[in-house]
C-alpha cells in the first residue's frame, strides 16, 4: 500500500510539471494562461507562441505521460498489477491540478496521450487517427481531443485490439475520457455557440 501511495505522488508530482507555464515565463517572460484560452496546454502555447513552442509543450507533456506509467513497470508486481492504471490517472491530474503552479494547468490531452501509448499502446493509435480526422475536417483541436480521448473507452468495450480489456481497465478508459471532457467544458460551449477558436487562427 505505502508503495502505492508513493507511486501516486510520484506521479502527479511528474504531471504538475508545468511545460507551458515555465516555457513562457522563461523563454516571453509571459503566463500563457493569461492568453488565448487559457490554457497551459500545447495548443494554447502554439496560438501564444508559436509552432515550435507548441511542439516543444507537446512533446514534454507527453513524456510525462509516458514515462510516469512506464516507470510503473520497475515496481509492478502480481499484488499491483493496476499500478499504471493509478499512476496514469495520477500524472494526468497532476497536470491539469500541478502544485508547482498554483494548481492551474492544462486540460490534460497530450499527458493522456502518454499514458495511452504507455498502456495500450493500439487504441492509443487509434485515437491518434480520430483526433487527426477530426481536426484536419474541422480545424478543431478541442473536438479532436473529446471525440479522440472517446475512442479509447470504445476501442476497449468492443475489443477491437484483442486487448480483453478487464473491468479496472475499462473504467480507468472511461475515466480519462470523462475527466478530458470535464476539461473541455468551456471548448464545448464555445463549439456550441460557434465562438469556438479554430486551429492555425489566433485568438
Ligand atoms: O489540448 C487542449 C485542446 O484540446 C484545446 O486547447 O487551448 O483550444 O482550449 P485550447
Amino acid at each position: 500500500m505505502t508503495l502505492i501511495i508513493l507511486c501516486t505522488i510520484f506521479a502527479y508530482l511528474i504531471g504538475s510539471i508545468p511545460t507551458a507555464v515555465w516555457y513562457g515565463k522563461i523563454f516571453h517572460g509571459i503566463d500563457v494562461r493569461e492568453h488565448g484560452s487559457g490554457n497551459a496546454g500545447a495548443t494554447n502555447s502554439l496560438r501564444t507562441f508559436g509552432k515550435k513552442a507548441g511542439i516543444i509543450v507537446l512533446i514534454i507533456d507527453f513524456l510525462k505521460g509516458f514515462l510516469a506509467v512506464f516507470a510503473s513497470s520497475i515496481f509492478v508486481t502480481d499484488a499491483t498489477a493496476y499500478l499504471p492504471l493509478i499512476m496514469g490517472i495520477a500524472v494526468i491530474m497532476g497536470h491539469i491540478f500541478p502544485i508547482f503552479a498554483q494548481f492551474r494547468g492544462g486540460k490534460g490531452v497530450a499527458t493522456a496521450m502518454g499514458v495511452l501509448v504507455a498502456t495500450f499502446s493500439w487504441a492509443a493509435l487509434g485515437c491518434v487517427v480520430v483526433f487527426a480526422l477530426i481536426v484536419f475536417f474541422t480545424k478543431y483541436v478541442s473536438l479532436g481531443s473529446i471525440l479522440g480521448a472517446m475512442a479509447f473507452p470504445i476501442q476497449l468495450s468492443f475489443n477491437i485490439w484483442n486487448n480483453n480489456a478487464d473491468v479496472y481497465s475499462q473504467v480507468f478508459a472511461w475515466l480519462i475520457f470523462v475527466i478530458l471532457t470535464i476539461m473541455h467544458r468551456q471548448n464545448i460551449q464555445r463549439l456550441l455557440l460557434g465562438t469556438e477558436s479554430k486551429f492555425g487562427a489566433k485568438k
